[in-house]
């Protein structure tokens, strides 16, 4: 569910016509609705209610310091995975004893700044991992707070690009070594050892893969407590997915997933961790784009648009499909034409739809990629020296551009010739 709709022939977010945002900011740009994470939000805290839970929002989905501002200002924690999320979601104003810090290879430098931070815990994803966090906490004088990923060794059957929970995936300790590692970490001084870490993939739309994880993780927790070793906290991951097309199966809403946790780790005793990030975000933005060209080629039409595969990476990336709303209602019994929505950078894969229906495109017209409020512009870069996408937030009948889009010589600030040849 998302507050973008048609009022009087045009897409609106919330109660501002993307054509006014487009003629303020410009396109390509991104545009938030902050009814839309706030309903979010909300969804995950009321399924929820009742359990010792924390709402982390995975920050890599979207790291704009509005968004941030105002989902920590719901209740959410953040998930970061780097020192520079969490110094953006520090500098957003979250606090630090609601931020995890996940992530496959935390050097010592992230670790230090971790633990002055004062996170509420790190989740470690190997032995050397432990050895090193040990070893800086020791150093600092003081102890971390500490969840070990686990690989459960799920498949969560999901593109195969953004699973993580299969004995393949570099993610987490191997499940048959878990209980050794377990049994390490309890005895390392600078490791104040909490529970256990997982996340099993991404844009996953069954529950049954949750369920089958969640239950090696009881069974684990069962273990692990006969072995001596604790386990207050279990920090379940993200994960929940999102419908990117018109018909696609709706994905298990919050409230369902909840029951999963509920029924499968509910009676635990553990404070709970989850760390959402598409299923907040996701729908919650949109790409506004213009058609630059229309362009009849020998087999097919082509809408050439201002927004690239470096604004939205994620069809050239994982082959995803965005809905393409155009921006200007048509009417019902427009005619439709099929056509490939492309962009103008020089790769055959900035390519955003192939053969897709729509009504007629004309140079100038708006469109719409629906379901680009995660991974959209946090993935964006400035390949063929397109300068990095704004985004704006919509709240009501207002807007702010929470961030502009940079001038060519702030694009170029950080190069400099050396002196040979100058
Ligand atoms: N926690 C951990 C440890 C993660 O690795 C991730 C996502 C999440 C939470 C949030 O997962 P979510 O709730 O958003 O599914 N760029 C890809 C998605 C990569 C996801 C990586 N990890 C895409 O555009 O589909």
């Amino acid at each position: 569910m998302h507050h973008f709709s048609y009022r009087d022939g045009l897409l609106h977010a919330e109660d501002v016509p993307l054509t006014r945002i487009a003629e303020q900011v410009g396109t390509p740009c991104y545009v938030y609705s902050t009814a839309t994470l706030t309903r979010h939000v909300r969804a995950f805290a009321d399924a929820f209610s009742g359990l010792d839970a924390m709402i982390c929002f995975a920050m890599k989905a979207n790291g704009n310091r509005a968004v941030l501002r105002l989902l920590t200002g719901l209740g959410a924690g953040v998930d970061v995975v780097s020192g520079g999320e969490m110094a953006l979601a520090l500098a957003a104003g979250a606090r630090a004893d609601r931020i995890v810090f996940s992530g496959v290879g935390k050097t010592a430098a992230e670790m230090t700044a971790a633990l002055e931070a004062g996170v509420h815990q790190i989740n470690v994803e190997s032995e050397p991992e432990l050895e090193a966090l040990d070893a800086v906490a020791r150093g600092l004088g003081t102890r971390a707070p500490v969840a070990i990923r686990v690989n459960p060794d799920v498949d969560a059957a999901t593109h195969h690009k953004i699973t993580t929970g299969k004995a393949e995936n570099k993610f987490g300790i191997e499940w048959t070594s878990a209980r050794r590692v377990f049994r390490r970490a309890m005895t390392l001084e600078g490791i104040a050892l909490k529970g256990i870490a997982l996340h099993i993939g991404s844009q996953i739309l069954d529950l049954a893969p949750f369920e089958a994880a969640f239950l090696k993780v009881r069974d684990l927790v069962a273990l692990l407590r006969a072995d001596g070793v604790t386990v207050e906290r279990l920090d379940l991951g993200g994960g929940l997915g999102v419908p990117y097309r018109h018909g696609d199966n709706a994905p298990p809403p919050p409230a369902a997933y909840a029951d999963v946790v509920r029924r499968t780790v509910g009676d635990l005793g553990c404070a709970l961790t989850i760390e959402p990030g598409r299923a907040i975000a996701g729908n919650a933005g949109v790409l506004l784009s213009r058609v630059i060209y229309r362009k009849e080629g020998v087999t097919k039409a082509f809408a050439i648009v201002d927004a690239a595969m470096n604004d939205l990476m994620r069809p050239a990336l994982y082959d995803a499909e965005h809905e393409i709303w155009p921006v200007r209602e048509a009417p019902r019994d427009a005619e439709r034409a099929l056509i490939d929505v492309v962009g103008p950078v020089c790769e055959s894969t900035d390519t955003f739809a192939r053969d897709v229906s729509l009504p007629p495109l004309v140079t100038e017209d708006l469109i719409a990629f629906m379901t680009a409020g995660a991974y959209g512009a946090v993935m964006a870069n400035q390949y063929n020296g397109r300068p990095l996408v704004p985004e704006v937030l919509v709240d009501g009948d207002r807007f702010h551009v929470v961030r502009r889009r940079p001038t060519m010589e702030e694009m170029g600030s950080l190069e400099d010739t050396p002196p040979w040849l100058e």
